[in-house]
């Protein structure tokens, strides 16, 4: 699974401390450990079920979030920097673990994803924390998935959980239109 988590995220590269790198990688291995769906699968599946017949695929949708947040950290840092820091590999794990709980949210059902009873009970930002928690990964990227959606409505982000949340709704929202 090592080898397969490595392929769907070359942007794991990108993370400059071994050890955060490691622990990110580690929290996707585990998410397969535990949910119905392969690598393969997220190839495949649409990125969202809010969207009918969504045409990009799950890790169209993850990559993209990731490369924008990449992207807008270094912009922001470059122009900012002196007065707002940023840590742009907290900003690379957390786009890059922000959905991992997902893999606990879907079934598949006749070969199609589905929403599961326990995506029903606990939704991606819950399931995610827990996953990488029990990586390793450290609290201010286990902050950007508990704050990368609606639910971080109600906490006080950081700078870097901020970016991933734009960038991830930036990715998102306007799918709304097609509908
Ligand atoms: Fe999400």
């Amino acid at each position: 699974m090592h080898d397969a988590v490595r392929k769907l995220w070359p942007e794991l590269d990108w993370i400059t401390d071994p050890g955060l790198r490691a622990k990110t990688a580690r929290t996707w291995e585990r998410a397969f450990e535990l949910s119905p769906l392969t690598p393969g699968d997220l190839n495949r599946i649409p990125f969202t079920l809010l969207v009918p017949n969504c045409p990009t695929t799950f890790m169209e949708h993850k990559r993209c979030v990731v490369h924008i947040a990449q992207k807008a950290a270094c912009s922001m840092k470059e122009f900012m920097g002196n007065a707002l820091p940023i840590n742009v590999d907290t900003v690379i794990a957390g786009a890059i673990l922000a959905d991992v709980g997902k893999l606990l949210e879907y079934e598949t059902v006749d070969g199609k994803a589905k929403q599961s009873k326990r995506g029903e009970m606990l939704r991606h930002p819950f399931t995610g924390v827990a996953l990488a928690m029990e990586c390793g990964v450290p609290d201010e990227v286990c902050h950007i998935i508990a704050a990368h959606a609606a639910e971080g409505e109600l906490v006080k982000r950081s700078t870097e959980a901020y970016i991933v949340h734009h960038a991830d709704f930036m990715a998102y929202l306007p799918f709304k239109n097609l509908k």
